[in-house]
C-alpha cells in the first residue's frame, strides 16, 4: 500500500498554549498543531511575539537570514524578525514574529488604532515567511479574524508566486462574536493596490473593512469548532450578521469539534493538581475537593456540592443569568461557589459582593490562574456553564474527563460534548437546558443538586463523562482528512 504523503501547513494563530493565551483558540492552536506534526505533517507556526509571552523555561532563538526583514502595509515599512522556540512536549517549533512597534503591549488585544495593522502583519508576515523559507504549503490554515485576510493576499497580492499554485486556505472560525471590524480609513493598509475591488464593496460603501467577513468569502473551506455551532452560525440568531455570507457558503463550512489535550488536561498525570485520580480511584478527586476549598477559604464541608466557574467574564458566556439566579439559589439551597475569571468590571463587582456577603460557600479569584483552572476542574463536584452561545467550549470538556458534571446551556459545542443525564436510565453526562431564561438555568442547577443527593446515580453520571473521548487523535484526524481532500495529496 502506498504510503500517505504528508502535508505542508502553516498555522497562523494570534493565540498558542501556553505562550499566548486568553481563551481557547491558544488551546487548540497548540493541541492541533502538536497533533499535526507528530502525525507526521510539516507545521509551520506562525504567531506573534507578545512582549507578555509566557516564556516559562523555553529559549527563543533568532533566525539566521530572517533578522529585520520588512513587509509593507500601506505607507509603512513594518520591520520585524523571526524567533523560533521548540516545544519540549511535541517538538513542534513555533515561528514568532518580534516587532517591538506593534507587539509590545500590555495585553494581548488592544482597542488601538492600530490594532488592524498589528494582525496584518501577522498575517502578510506568515505568507512572506513561507517564501522566505521557500515552503510551499498544501495548507495555509489561518484561526480566527486576525490571520483571516491571508486568503484574500493569497488569492491577490501573492497569487504571482507559483509558490502558493497548490496552497488551499481553510479559515477556521473559532468565535464569530469576534470579526476583527475596522472603519474603512484603513483600505490603505490593506495594501490591495489594484485589486482593492476584492473586499465586500457594500461593506466598503458603508465605511467598513470586516476582516473575518473577508476569510469567510475567499478561503478554501470554512471550518468552525462544532457541528451543531457550523448550524447555528448559518442563522440570525447566531450569525452576528456574517449569517447570510455563510449560507452562500454553505457547502463550504464544516463543523469539527474541538479536543482536549490529553497531556495538559489528564486527571491521571496532571501536575497542577493536588492529587492524581482516575475512573478506577476516584479517592484522589476527594482529596482535590477538600484542598480545593482549604485553599480558597470556603468552609470544609466536603459533603456539600461544589460548583465550578472557569470563565473570561463576557456576555457570551451566559453571567446576566447567573446574576440573576445565583443570590436567590444560594440562599434557597446548600452549595457552594468556586468563581475564577475576569473581564467585565460589573461582573468582577457581582462575584466580589457575592464573596462578601457569604464568604464560607462563595469564593472568587480575580483574574487568570491556569493552576487554579486545573484545581477547580479537579476539585468540584459541577461546572457551570450556561453560555448564550458557545462555538465548542472546552472547560464543559475538561470538566467531564475529571468527573466534574457540567451544568450548560443546550447551545454549540456543549450540546455536541454533553449528553443529557437520564436518571432512570444511569445515562448521560451533564445537565443541559435550552431556554436561554433564568427558569431554564435555575431547573439546571436544582436539577443538579438534586441529582448529587444519589450518591450511587452521581458516581454513574461521573464516570460516563470520564469515559468520553475527545482526545486530537480522533479530531485531528478529521482535519487531516479534509486537508487531504482539499489538497488533492
Ligand atoms: P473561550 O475560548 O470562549 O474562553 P473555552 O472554554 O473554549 O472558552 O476555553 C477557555 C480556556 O481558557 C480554558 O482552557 C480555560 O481553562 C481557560 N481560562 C478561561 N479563563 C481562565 C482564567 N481566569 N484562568 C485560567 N484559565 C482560564
Ligand atoms: C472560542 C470559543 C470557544 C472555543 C474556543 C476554541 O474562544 O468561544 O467556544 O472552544 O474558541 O475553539
Amino acid at each position: 500500500m502506498a504510503r500517505k504523503k504528508k502535508l505542508n501547513i502553516c498555522l497562523a494563530t494570534a493565540e498558542f498554549a501556553p505562550l499566548a493565551k486568553t481563551g481557547g483558540l491558544a488551546d487548540v492552536s497548540a493541541a492541533l498543531s502538536a497533533y499535526l506534526h507528530k502525525a507526521g505533517h510539516d507545521v509551520r507556526v506562525v504567531m506573534p511575539f507578545y512582549s507578555t509571552l509566557n516564556r516559562g523555561d523555553l529559549k527563543f532563538d533568532p533566525v539566521d537570514n530572517f533578522q529585520n526583514l520588512t513587509v509593507t502595509i500601506g505607507p509603512w515599512d513594518v520591520e520585524y524578525s523571526v524567533y523560533r522556540t521548540v516545544l519540549p512536549t511535541s517538538g513542534l517549533s513555533v515561528n514568532l514574529l518580534r516587532c517591538p512597534a506593534l507587539f509590545d503591549r500590555a495585553g494581548l488585544y488592544t482597542a488601538g488604532k492600530d490594532e488592524h495593522l498589528r494582525f496584518l502583519l501577522l498575517s502578510r508576515a506568515a505568507i512572506e515567511l513561507c517564501q522566505h523559507m521557500q515552503f510551499s504549503p498544501d495548507i495555509f490554515h489561518c484561526h480566527d479574524w486576525h490571520a483571516a485576510t491571508i486568503p484574500l493576499y493569497l488569492k491577490s497580492n501573492y497569487a504571482w508566486d507559483k509558490l502558493f499554485a497548490n496552497t488551499r486556505s481553510v479559515l477556521t472560525i473559532h468565535n464569530i462574536g469576534y470579526q476583527g471590524k475596522f472603519p474603512a480609513e484603513i483600505l490603505a493598509d490593506m495594501t490591495l493596490g489594484p485589486n482593492v475591488g476584492h473586499l465586500h464593496q457594500d461593506d466598503l460603501s458603508s465605511g467598513v473593512i470586516n476582516f473575518l467577513k473577508t476569510g469567510i468569502l475567499y478561503a478554501d473551506l470554512l471550518t468552525t469548532v462544532s457541528p451543531t455551532y457550523a448550524r447555528e452560525i448559518q442563522g440570525a440568531e447566531y450569525g452576528m450578521g456574517l449569517d447570510d455570507v455563510l449560507r452562500a457558503r454553505s457547502d463550504s463550512l464544516i463543523g469539527i469539534l474541538n479536543g482536549v489535550d490529553d497531556e495538559e488536561w489528564n486527571p491521571q498525570t496532571d501536575t497542577l493538581i493536588p492529587r492524581r485520580f482516575s475512573m478506577q480511584n476516584l479517592a484522589g478527586k476527594k482529596t482535590c475537593k477538600k484542598e480545593l476549598l482549604k485553599e480558597l477559604g470556603l468552609d470544609n464541608n466536603p459533603a456539600r456540592p461544589l460548583i465550578g466557574i472557569v470563565s473570561r467574564f463576557v456576555s457570551q458566556k451566559g453571567f446576566d443569568l447567573m446574576e440573576a439566579v445565583l443570590p436567590r439559589l444560594l440562599s434557597q439551597r446548600d452549595f457552594s461557589l468556586a468563581v475564577l475569571g475576569s473581564g467585565d468590571p460589573h461582573l468582577e463587582k457581582f462575584f466580589d459582593s457575592l464573596h462578601r456577603q457569604i464568604p464560607d460557600r462563595v469564593s472568587f479569584y480575580r483574574g487568570f490562574n491556569n493552576k487554579l483552572a486545573h484545581w477547580i476542574e479537579a476539585g468540584a463536584d459541577m461546572f457551570l456553564m450556561p453560555s448564550r452561545y458557545e462555538p465548542c467550549g472546552l472547560n464543559q470538556m475538561y470538566s467531564l474527563k475529571y468527573g466534574t458534571v457540567p451544568i450548560v446551556r443546550e447551545t454549540g459545542g456543549l450540546a455536541d460534548s454533553v449528553q443529557q443525564v437520564n436518571p432512570s436510565k444511569g445515562t448521560g453526562t451533564g445537565i443541559l437546558f435550552r431556554d436561554y431564561d433564568t427558569a431554564g438555568l435555575a431547573w439546571a442547577i436544582n436539577t443538579a443538586l438534586d441529582l448529587y443527593k444519589d450518591r450511587p446515580l452521581w458516581k454513574e453520571i461521573m464516570l460516563n463523562g470520564m469515559a468520553m473521548d475527545f482526545s486530537w487523535q480522533q479530531q485531528g484526524e478529521q482535519y487531516v482528512k479534509i486537508f487531504r481532500k482539499l489538497s488533492g495529496k
